[in-house]
């Protein structure tokens, strides 16, 4: 069974309160879905979470972007087009082999979690940089 800090690790941090706030949610949400999905859980406890975790990935996208706009990030071209690419994965074949049956499969959590990951602590993080350095 993972927990929190087997995803979450401060260097994720970005400096930004709301987006940082966020990110540990979204996290949250990843590791209580792979949970939920465990031999006795109630069915459909981590098809709700999985839900939960798709729209809450939506809003969180909306309001990064938002800000990188009013920031004027100049990355914020690439940072688009890597949360509209991962939204199609999310709403195609992962979430649907894992929602099936109301599980979250292994491989499917493996992929959630490394993609986060990746994107917070490559692409995330340098909105705070910039905003940093910007003031
Ligand atoms: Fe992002
Ligand atoms: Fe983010």
């Amino acid at each position: 069974m993972p927990e929190f800090n087997d995803v979450w690790t401060d260097k994720m941090l970005t400096g930004v309160e709301h987006i940082d706030a966020h990110h540990r949610h979204l996290v949250k949400l990843l590791v209580d879905a792979c949970n939920a999905s465990e031999a006795g859980s109630p069915p459909g406890a981590a098809r709700e979470i999985l839900s939960e975790l798709v729209s809450y990935t939506k809003y969180h996208f909306a309001a990064e972007e938002r800000l990188m706009m009013e920031i004027k990030y100049p990355r914020l071209k690439e940072q688009r087009e890597a949360h509209r690419w991962f939204t199609e994965e999310l709403n195609g074949h992962f979430l649907t082999i894992s929602g099936k049956d109301g599980m979250l499969a292994a491989q499917v959590f493996v992929f959630l979690r490394e993609w986060y990951a990746e994107h917070i602590l490559k692409h995330d993080i340098d909105i705070g940089i910039f905003m940093r350095s910007d003031s």
